[in-house]
This record gives structure tokens, sequence and C-alpha cells, in this order.
């Protein structure tokens, strides 16, 4: 077997990981989600829900590519053996089922770096700017083509390989997207009236919460740690033995969380400040953020630098989440990197064509009462990657077990004690607190 390529160096692990982490999830989902569920209330949930095993989850797959070099579907059968290659296969399958509806949203960002920069959506009623954005989704080429050269931009980055593709764009691109967080949020929070959104996005109001906050919240969760596919795991598989992760899951974990806090401080504030309501949805990003950008002094510039943003994040992300697939093939199969890229994302953009349609000529289409678009958001973020990330911390706990832990701390990177207590989190904790969500909120 050829030697496994790894990253160049600790930073860009990070960086890489940290970019993988920080997408769409962070800016576009979690201010709207927030918004929706109580603001406060849900950060505190939230968070909790990160720490209870959220980071010990993106620990686990790390660790499981880390000790086994292998690509998801190898690493599962090395360790675990007969049937649990089954878990990778099912995140390989995963990676398609998010490509395809997140490169559609990721080519709407790119097509309003442009439209912003031409003054086109220079409107402060969001009436007008949502009858902009629903008649440009509802285009049956325009959104498609966007959505085509974003997914060329990822198969670029992608055929570079690890270390001098994926490391090198996010080595330059995640410093870009906090300088341009940190701008974005002290525009928002210098606006007069900003207060009364902070106030909302910081105090809990516990009457919003119910058993489907709970299930809001883990799956942003997942989805936003970008864990439960194998894109961690990946990741991991490019890392030295000797890489101290539980700090370098924590460092990852750590940002991410940053980001969507941050997000929300950019976004929420700004849509107080001008009368608009947070929990406007998935539209809150591409129609009530333009309005809030019309209505201030300099707002085509702050606008265009927000999708920028958005754009970055997108790309970061949308490379990790066909990584896994990539390597698979050219781990099991010892085809050319160039090739297999080619493949999958001519696949993806495939896959893209009935979610990008669903805006408009599919808008009717439905399969269970959804459109293409949302019943792969649905499938990808309420079942594939609850149920990957469960499986996971049940193969980590119980079948790897005991060597898992030597894994971890022969190296002397985790106390015994914390350890012991990752495991059991593991075991225990995880499982339970997926299961019940799933079934509670599924049935
Ligand atoms: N974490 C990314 C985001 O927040 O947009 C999305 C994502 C990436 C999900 C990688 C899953 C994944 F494996």
């Amino acid at each position: 077997m050829s030697t496994r390529e790894h990253w160049g160096s600790r930073f860009g692990f990070i960086m890489a990981a940290a970019g993988s982490a920080v997408g769409l999830g962070n800016i576009w989902r979690f201010p709207y989600i927030t918004g929706e569920n109580g603001g406060g209330a849900f950060l505190v949930i939230y968070l909790g829900i990160v720490i209870g095993f959220g980071l010990s989850l993106m620990m686990a797959e790390m660790l499981v590519g880390r000790s086994a070099q292998r690509n998801p579907v190898g690493a599962f059968r090395q360790l675990g053996g007969k049937g649990w290659p089954l878990v990778g296969f099912l995140g390989v399958l995963t990676g398609f089922v998010i490509l395809s509806f997140y490169i559609v949203v990721a080519g709407w960002t790119l097509s309003y770096i442009g439209q912003m920069a031409r003054g086109l959506l220079h409107s402060r009623y969001p009436a007008v700017l949502g009858s902009a954005f629903e008649g440009f989704v509802a285009d049956p080429w325009r959104p498609l083509a966007y959505a085509a050269v974003f997914m060329v931009l990822v198969a670029w980055v992608v055929t570079g390989g690890i270390s001098r593709g994926i490391e090198r764009a996010n080595r330059w691109l995640m410093p870009i997207l906090f300088l341009l967080l940190l701008v974005l949020v002290t525009r928002a929070l210098t606006l007069p009236g900003a207060a009364q959104g902070m106030a909302f996005y910081l105090t809990p109001d516990w009457s919003k919460v119910d058993g489907g906050t709970f299930f809001a919240a883990i799956s942003q969760v997942f989805f936003s740690f970008s864990i439960g596919m194998g894109t961690m795991l990946t990741y991991g598989s490019y890392l030295s033995l000797r890489e101290n992760l539980p700090r370098s899951a924590l460092t990852v974990g750590a940002l991410d969380c940053l980001a969507a806090f941050l997000s929300g401080l950019m976004v929420i504030p700004a849509v107080f400040a001008f009368g608009f309501s947070p929990s406007a949805g998935p539209g809150l990003t591409f129609i009530t953020l333009p309005a809030v950008f019309a209505a201030l002094p300099g707002g085509d510039l702050f606008g265009m630098l927000f999708f920028t943003l958005l754009a970055i994040a997108a790309l970061t992300s949308a490379v990790s989440i066909l990584e896994p697939l990539v390597s698979y093939v050219i781990d099991e199969h010892g085809l050319p990197r160039r090739v297999v890229v080619a493949g999958a994302s001519v696949v993806c953009f495939l896959l893209a064509v009935p979610a990008s349609l669903s805006f408009g000529p599919w808008s009717e289409v439905t399969v269970f009462g959804k459109t293409w678009f949302d019943l792969m958001d649905f499938l990808a973020n309420n079942l594939m990657l609850p149920v990957g990330g469960l499986l996971t911390a049940l193969f980590v706990g119980w079948v790897w077990g005991r060597p898992a832990l030597t894994a971890l701390s022969n190296e002397h990177q985790l106390h015994q004690p914390w350890a012991v207590a990752w495991l059991w989190i593991l075991r225990v904790v995880a499982p339970v607190a997926i299961t019940w969500i799933l079934i509670t909120n599924l049935s």
C-alpha cells in the first residue's frame, strides 16, 4: 500500500477541521433556528449537548480515523470487522445526500455576492426582497449554473489532495472568514437598537422550549460539528499517531461554537434594530438581511462581505463532505484522485438538480409530503447524521472499548479519569440521548 498523505502541520489540520465544521450550518442555519426556538434558551441547550456528548463524539471519530489510517469504510472494517463497514457506507451515502442540497444553497450565496455588488438588492422591504429571492430560486437554470460553478470550486480544492489542496485552502480561507465575521459583528453591534436583539439572543425564553427544541438542537450539533458521517474520521486519518487529539477536538469544537455564536450576534441584533422578525426561517439570510444592508450606510459593501463570508464557509465545508467518499474510492479501489473527484462531482451535481428545481418547476413534486430539497435536508439532519453518530458512539464505546482508551490515553493525552468519563459518555450518555430524541420525535 502506498503511504498515506498527511497534514503538513497541526495548524493546518485544525484549520481544515474547523473549516469543515464552520459552514452554512453556522451562518445560515444557526441564527434562524435560534430565532425560531426561543433565542437564549436554545443557546443554553445547544451548549449543553456540545459538552454533554458532541465534543466526545468528534474526538471519537478523529480517533477511529487516526488509529486506522483509513477511510470510513476501511476504518470500521479494520477495527470492528464484519458488519461495521456498513456504518462507513452510511457515511459515504450521507455525504451525497448533504451535498445535493448544500451546493444549491452555496450557489445562491455566489449569486448574491454578484447581486449585492451590482446593487440589485437595494430595498428596505422584505416583501420586495422576498419576491426577488423567490423569483431567483424558482428559475430552472440560474441557480443550477451557480451550483455548478460552486461544485467546480469544491472539486478543484479536493483534487489538490490533503496538504496542497484542502489544507492550503483552509489555511488561507479560515483566518479571512473569522476576520470578516468580526468586522460584521462589530457593525451589527454598533447599530442603534441592537440592544433589544441582544436581549432576545441572550435571555432564555423557556416557554418556547419543548421536545422539538431538543431535537432541533441535537441535529444542529451533528450538522455543525460535521459528525455522524465520517468527515472528522477521514480528516483524522490524515493525522500522524502522535497528534494530541483531545486538544485538537476541543479547539475545533470551540472555534465552531464561537463562529455560531458570532453569527447569531451578527444577524439577530441587526434584524431587531430594523424591526424585523428573527424567526423568519431559512429566508432570514437571503431576505431579511439584504433589507438590513439596504438600510445601512455602505450597506452594499457589507452585504457583499457577508455573502463572501458565507461562500467561503460553504466551500471549506463542502470540501470536507466530498473527501470521505473520495478517500473511500481511492483507498479501496485504487483509482487516481483526479478521476474520483471528477466522477463524484458529476453525481453530486446531478443530485442537486432536483433539489434546486424543488423551488421552481418541481415544487409540487413531493415524497412523504416534502420536496426533494426538504426531504434531503430532513433525511440527513434528522436521521442519517444522528444514526451515524449513534452507531459510532456504540462502536467506540462497546466494540472497540478498552483499546480505544489505550489508543487515546497511552500517549498521556488525556488523564485517566477524563478518558474513562469520555468512554462512558460514548457508551451511555450519547446513545441514550440520541435514541430518546429520535424515538420521541420521529414517532
Ligand atoms: N458542518 C457544516 C456546516 O455547519 O455547514 C456542514 C457539514 C460538513 C455537515 C461536513 C456534515 C459534514 F460531514
